[in-house]
């Protein structure tokens, strides 16, 4: 077949000027809501006590949004945060991801309410649910558009409002979820820096549906809302299995080793989960992020609230390699490597 000298060299003409990009994180922020229900005065309402929750989660205390608050302003003021430590304008932004699974509507999404409250031009926004494992799909997906040089600036989210989806009858799952927000600003590094988003792998399998899901909601599936179901024990031991492999998966996948990793920052569902994981990853607990204690699982939001956490307090230095791993309803699960 007959090739034009000019149709040969183009690839690699391209090549010579376009840079290969990826996301660095330029700053972040959070947002817990101001009432902090605390193991013992939840315990005046359920059969439980302080000292089995500690035990068995490492929960000491969860955030309840006020009944006139949504989601989406408490992903309004962890944007803002985030906006103003990245040291950007909110019009620099041109694109806006939030993982959340209660958004405050069915339709417009979160991240339309926060585009407009923020003030940024008519941007893309859209709201991603993969429930606990929200934040890593998002932060994959933002990666992705920065990489395909689609945007340079891009919020990404992780805001939840659980406890309108708790039964607070149900003491398997009303002890373990709280609300909250947090966010990152992502923007376009060149890939050669050696700091930014390496990558992400995102799985899913159906088949564990009805483990951890919700009977109803928006779905019209039930005719009713819905409150959180879980069958805690067999969510317990999957998780352990999954979390473990999927970071194997994802080093292999980069031809790293667990002693490279600086930090894992877990989804944030019980403490001895993540304890177990890092034994089989074999990470000592003590380079992993742990915040459950304050606010619970959060769902979407628990992952950033922690990597805002390490942010904040120093912890997470630049260059450092961090480990990003969820496991949610679905089930979602994956894992995620970044130079800080
Ligand atoms: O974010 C999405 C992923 N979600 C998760 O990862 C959650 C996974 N599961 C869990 O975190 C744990 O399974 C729970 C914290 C929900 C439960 O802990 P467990 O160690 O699996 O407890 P269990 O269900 O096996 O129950 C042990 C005992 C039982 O009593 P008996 O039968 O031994 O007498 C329960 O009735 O503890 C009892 N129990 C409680 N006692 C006090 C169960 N829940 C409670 C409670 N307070 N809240």
């Amino acid at each position: 077949m007959y090739r034009s000298p000019i149709t040969r060299q183009a690839p690699f003409r391209l090549a010579a000027f376009h840079k290969m990009l990826t996301g660095r994180i330029l700053g972040s922020g959070a947002y817990l809501p101001e009432r902090r229900l605390g193991n013992q005065e939840l315990a005046l309402t359920i059969d439980t006590s302080d000292e089995w929750i500690q035990a068995r989660t490492g929960i000491a205390a969860r955030h309840i949004a006020a009944s006139d608050q949504n989601t989406s302003d408490l992903a309004t003021l962890a944007a803002m945060r985030a906006v103003s430590n990245a040291g950007i304008a909110a019009t620099d932004l041109d694109l806006i991801i939030v993982a959340t699974t209660t958004p405050d509507q069915t339709f417009p999404s979160v991240a339309t309410m926060v585009q407009h409250r923020l003030g940024c031009k008519p941007i893309g926004a859209f709201d991603i649910q993969a429930v606990c494992s929200g934040f890593l799909y998002a932060i994959a997906t933002a990666n992705n558009f920065i990489k395909a040089g689609a945007a340079k600036r891009v919020l990404v989210i992780g805001a939840e409002v659980f406890s309108r989806i708790v039964d607070w009858q149900d003491r398997g799952t009303a002890i373990l979820f709280g609300d909250g927000a947090a966010a990152i600003v992502l923007g376009a590094e060149d890939a050669e820096s050696g700091r930014g988003c390496l990558g992400f792998k995102l799985c899913a399998d159906g088949q564990f549906h009805d483990l951890l899901q919700v009977d109803g909601g928006p779905g019209f599936a039930h005719g009713q809302v819905g409150k959180v179901r879980m069958q805690g024990k067999e969510v317990f031991k999957h998780a352990v299995q999954i979390l473990s492999t999927v970071s194997d998966e994802i080093l292999a996948q980069y031809s790293l080793q667990s002693a490279q990793v600086d930090w894992v920052i877990p989804h944030q569902a019980n403490r001895r989960i993540i304890e177990a994981s890092a034994e089989k990853l074999g990470i000592p607990i003590e380079r992993v992020i742990i915040t459950i204690a304050e606010h619970g699982n959060t769902s979407a939001a628990s992952i950033p609230l922690a990597l805002h956490q390490g942010l904040s307090d120093g912890r997470l230095q630049p260059g450092q390699l961090v480990m990003l791993q969820a496991l949610g309803g679905g089930f979602t699960w994956g894992a995620g490597l970044i130079r800080i």
